[in-house]
């Protein structure tokens, strides 16, 4: 059984006196949320108080993006080795915001997703279709393709310890949510893909769903077969609604 993961997604939200009632909300209600593990992806700036207030939780933390460059000239970017510093376990790479508005591409991605590996950081790859992909039916293509870039860049063996995390462009922010069926063939499509280079990394391979993930509806997702958790976006910013979330990961 693989275990269930639900990482929140903060974006570009928060402020320090927010996130610190918001982060000692979360460790007071985690004991009510059974063995799925649970972490948060905050805004750099804040990933020292993410440490200083987790450091002894089973609260992980994490970052929403990395450099793909070990160090250099490279104005107001952060290095892997500068977040594994901060103590992060994770690290989103590939989210659809960067993809779509900061021009990153499949290449930048995977040499995101290796930087992460090299310095001990576990690399969650976010993956999706836009809404004109899937009414055109090419889902599974475009999710395959964004896939097989990384895994062709850095090796199967790389995702022994990675995360994927499906989120349809569509459903992020919008309140509409892929129905369990639709995420469930799309998280069973990466899963083969992935075993058809190694079946035993495909199978320990937790893969996520996110795209507007709340409370009333984690249920009924995380109970598919190929879905292993969420990457929750809006609803990881109240702490009451993502413990909830986190606690049906566990029905
Ligand atoms: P929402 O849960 O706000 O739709 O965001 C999903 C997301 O993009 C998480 O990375």
């Amino acid at each position: 059984m693989r275990q269930k993961l639900v990482v929140g997604n903060w974006k570009m939200h928060g402020c320090g006196a927010d996130n610190r009632r918001l982060l000692q909300a979360l460790v007071a209600g985690l004991p009510t949320v059974g063995d799925a593990s649970v972490a948060v992806c905050v805004p750099f700036p804040y990933l020292a108080q993410a440490q200083s207030l987790l450091a002894a939780t089973p609260l992980a933390w994490g970052a929403q993006n990395l450099s793909e460059h070990a160090q250099g000239a490279y104005t107001g970017e952060v290095s892997a080795a500068m977040l594994a510093d901060f103590g992060c376990r994770y690290a989103i790479v590939g989210h659809s915001e960067r993809r779509a508005l900061y021009g990153e591409a499949d290449a930048q991605v995977a040499a995101k997703f290796a930087a992460a590996k090299a310095a001990g950081i576990t690399p969650i790859l976010c993956v999706g279709e836009t809404l004109a992909q899937r009414e055109s039916d090419e889902t599974v293509a475009v999710v395959s393709a964004q896939l097989d870039a990384v895994l062709d860049a850095v090796g199967v063996a790389a995702f022994a310890d990675a995360v994927v995390a499906y989120e349809p462009v569509w459903a992020i922010g919008t309140g509409r949510t892929a129905t369990p069926a639709q995420a469930q063939a799309v998280h069973a499509a990466i899963r083969a893909r992935v075993a058809g280079r190694d079946a035993d990394v495909a199978r320990g391979l937790q893969i996520l769903y996110g795209g507007s993930v709340k409370a009333q509806s984690a249920g009924e997702i995380f109970a598919q077969a190929d879905i292993d958790g969420g990457l929750v976006g809006g609803a990881s910013l109240v702490a009451e609604e993502f413990l909830a979330i986190c606690q049906a990961a566990n029905r």
